[in-house]
């Protein structure tokens, strides 16, 4: 039986009947964020300048790195303008993030003297630029930091492919899930494959490669945007349009941001990324014409599942039932989105690993990501850890995966109505060293349910 909810959530877009979209401007932007492997050494010689310079000032300098990563998080006592306000798990993730980088790379341009400076980004999704890129593992500069994971600094370690897959995201259509689905995979999967001060919110900031990797966190986003096909900033939500965040600018005043200074990188923001092309460009201030998703719940027989500590947990199952045929022609509709949402997931402490999920695996089957049953991975980091001192309080982690490809495989390969659901940890991949990977802790999932949401206009 289908339980169904219409739920309707108005994604807005900008006034024009044919183009959805301004399209911007190529390159006429003055910084070009470029991707670190294509850098000179001498570039990030500027970043590290202003690194040096920035913890010589003291903590309470705004422009101090340890003023700078506490606006973040962090772990030190007392409290001054704009610390600890990180936004993981709310609707301000992607612009939160935004806002920061770029004061920030304003900061460092002062701080390094180079007015010409922009923040590379690590681009991990290209399989070259797995290991943490050199300039960082020179234990003489500024860029380096003991504190990471084991074989980071020594190169032996690399992202796994399934840490920084970005086609479980890509695909979200509505704003908040495409966001979610980002912040989950790559970002905190990459964030806990590095461990060390990149693996917990109230230190990530203090490595240099935070930055880096934010910097294309924050390109996803506008690749995510120009793909077009309905996706759209949530330019209609009062709440995301005028939350103001605090950040600080090169001369160490206090500024406030809201979404709607950030939409527009290029245009509102002077900055592009190489090789990104023109950006898609949104207005909060246009006339907005609606578009609807339909949502529709699909409650799933669904124990709570732990996930004790060690390596490879046993498959569990999800029972369909009479949902069978009916999720076979959702997911074959193109249109159509079927997501598996997990919620209520928590653990006491940091795990200091991500699960690969696979929906419908075959028994024996081997568990890689490029089987048709990968669906995504799963890290905790910023919510969902109970021992992590989080600002604003313990809050459960959520996933959303999609599943259109993994259920439309499964069904048709086999006749019965369960699907199985394999959690397989996993780390950064490191080379010479067969060690099993394990949780260091217990994870809990409380519930799980079936989505689709159909996308059409009004
Ligand atoms: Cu606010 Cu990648 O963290």
């Amino acid at each position: 039986m289908v339980h169904s909810r219409r739920t309707f959530i108005k994604t807005a877009t900008v006034a024009g009947a044919a183009t959805l979209f301004d399209v911007g401007r190529l390159s006429a932007a003055s910084f070009v964020r470029p991707d670190v492997a294509t850098v000179k050494k001498h570039d990030l010689d500027a970043y590290s300048k202003a690194i040096k310079a920035m913890q010589a000032l003291p903590n309470t300098n705004p422009l101090s790195w340890a003023y700078q990563a506490a606006i973040h998080g962090t772990t030190l006592s007392g409290s001054q303008p704009g610390w600890n306000t990180c936004q993981h798990g709310t609707p301000y993730f992607w612009s939160w993030h935004r806002m920061y980088l770029y004061w920030f790379e304003r900061i460092v341009r002062k701080m390094s003297g180079d007015k010409k400076f922009a923040l590379p980004y690590w681009n991990y999704e290209s399989p070259s630029e797995r290991q943490l890129p050199a300039p960082f593992r020179d234990m003489a500069s500024p860029l380096y930091t003991a504190n990471r994971g084991a074989g980071w600094n020594t190169g032996a370690a690399s992202l796994s492919a399934s840490a920084v897959d970005t086609s479980g995201f890509m695909p979200l259509v509505p704003y908040f899930n495409a966001q979610s689905g980002c912040e989950g995979t790559p970002h905190a999967a990459v964030h806990v494959s590095i461990g060390g001060w990149m693996g917990s919110v109230p230190t990530a900031a203090q490595d240099p490669i935070f930055y880096l990797h934010h910097a294309n966190i924050d390109r996803l986003w506008n690749l995510w945007l120009k793909q077009g096909g309905m996706r759209s900033d949530p330019i209609n939500d009062a709440a995301w349009r005028t939350t103001k965040f605090l950040f600080f600018d090169e001369n160490g005043a206090q500024v406030w941001m809201t979404g709607c200074d950030i939409l527009r990188a290029e245009d509102q923001l002077n900055y592009t990324y190489e090789n990104e092309g023109a950006q898609v460009n949104q207005y909060c201030l246009k006339p907005l014409p609606w578009w609807i998703y339909e949502v529709k719940l699909w409650p799933v027989r669904f124990p709570p599942i732990k996930l004790p500590p060690g390596p490879d947990p046993a498959p569990y199952e999800i029972d369909l039932g009479q949902q069978r045929d009916q999720l076979l022609s959702a997911v074959r509709n193109a249109t159509t989105q079927v997501t598996l949402d997990l919620s209520g997931v928590e653990a006491d402490k940091q795990p200091n690993i991500f699960w690969e999920i696979y929906l419908g695996l075959p028994k024996g089957a081997a568990a890689a990501p490029n089987s048709p049953q990968f669906v995504g991975t799963m890290a905790l980091f910023g919510h969902g850890i109970h021992d992590a001192h989080q600002h604003g309080g313990f809050k459960p982690a959520a996933f959303s995966f999609p599943i259109n490809r993994a259920v439309q495989a499964a069904l048709t390969r086999e006749k019965g109505n369960a699907l199985s659901l394999r959690f397989v940890p996993r780390g950064a991949v490191v080379t010479n060293q067969r060690t099993v990977v394990r949780s260091e802790a217990t994870l809990t999932i409380g519930s799980a349910q079936l989505a689709t949401r159909q996308l059409k206009a009004q």
